[in-house]
Order: structure tokens, then sequence, then C-alpha cells
């Protein structure tokens, strides 16, 4: 699996680097689909659908022209809660994490750790930007989750000093 992608469109753009780094973590822990809070231009989904994983991408605004969708990727437009039961059908069968890269506040994050929860799929969930400077909220959810009994919580630093967050079920 675990084809490696390096290109940058974007400052929204998740670095490719993080992006292989939850493509390689979701591959050893037997991950087969994504569920991408966030998609703005798509290539984040473009790059889990190239390393194989089947995907599923949601946005609250379409920023991706029609005619730039990739095949076999999902697209979803609506927020966490609205859609989580059509990601669930989408997502039936496969062992799914959930990469949380939407509004970067506690209550969207909150908001969407939840719809993940719901689906059931809150096995393997993904925070961007757990530790950037202007978007603290990431943090605040995360740290209050190592007080969660139910997840192992980790920051996974990086070097453009933005942090993976991840957070597995116990
Ligand atoms: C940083 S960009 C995502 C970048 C993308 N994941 C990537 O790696 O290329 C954030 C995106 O989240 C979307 N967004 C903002 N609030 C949201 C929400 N509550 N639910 C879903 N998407 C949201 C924005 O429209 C924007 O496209």
């Amino acid at each position: 699996m675990a084809k490696k992608n390096n290109s940058v469109k974007h400052v929204w753009q998740t670095n490719p680097a993080i992006i292989n780094a939850i493509i390689s973590i979701c591959e050893i822990n037997g991950i087969t689909c994504i569920w991408e809070i966030g998609t703005f231009q798509g290539e984040s989904s473009k790059a889990f659908k190239e390393a194989g994983l089947k995907v599923i991408t949601s946005d609250i605004e379409a920023h991706l022209k029609e005619a730039d969708r990739i095949e076999g990727i999902e697209y979803l437009i609506g927020n966490s809660p609205d859609i989580a039961a059509k990601v669930a059908e989408f997502a039936k069968g496969e062992k799914t994490a959930v990469f949380i890269d939407g509004d970067h506040s506690y209550e969207g994050c909150s908001i969407d750790f939840k719809a993940a929860e719901i689906a059931g799929l809150n096995g393997l969930v993904f925070f961007h930007d757990a530790y950037h400077d202007d978007l603290l909220g990431v943090n605040q959810f995360i740290n209050e989750q190592t007080k969660n009994p139910h997840y192992y919580t980790l920051i996974l630093p990086t070097l453009d000093n933005t942090g993976l967050g991840i957070l597995k079920r116990k």
C-alpha cells in the first residue's frame, strides 16, 4: 500500500509527509477506509485513495469543482452530524479511521468526534493541527481526551509545528 505523495498546492493543504504518516498508521492498524472531515481542494483525499484506502470526504463548502472529483471517492457536503449515517453506510464492512481537519475549533472537534462515535467510526481518529499556535481549540480538545478512559491519546510532533493528534479507542 503506502504510495508516497509529495506535492503541496495551497497553505491549507495538509503537508504530504503528515498524510503519508496517516497512511502508514492506517496500514499498521489494518485500516481499509478513511473519512476525511474538511475536503478543501481534495489533495489529501486523492493521496489516501492512491494509497489504496476507500475514501469518504466531507466539507461544509464545495471548494472542489465537480470536474476535479476523483472516481471512487465519496464526496459529501454537510456538517458531520448531518452526514454521519450516510458515511456509516459507505463505510459498512470496512475498518475505518477518521481524519478531522474541518473548522479547527474546540466545538468543531467535539462535534466531529461525537459524529464519528455515533457512526461507530471512532476506533482511530486523527486531528490535524494538534498544537498549531493559532488553532488552540484542537489542542484543548485532545488534552481533554487524555482523561477519557476509553481512548489512548497521542500528539505526534511534526517539523512544521502543527502536530498530528491521534486518538485510538481502547
Ligand atoms: C484546512 S482545510 C482542509 C484541508 C484538507 N484536509 C487537505 O488536507 O487538503 C479545512 C476545510 O474544512 C472545511 N470546514 C470548515 N468547517 C467545517 C465543518 N464544520 N465541517 C466540515 N468541513 C469544514 C473548510 O471549508 C475547508 O475546506
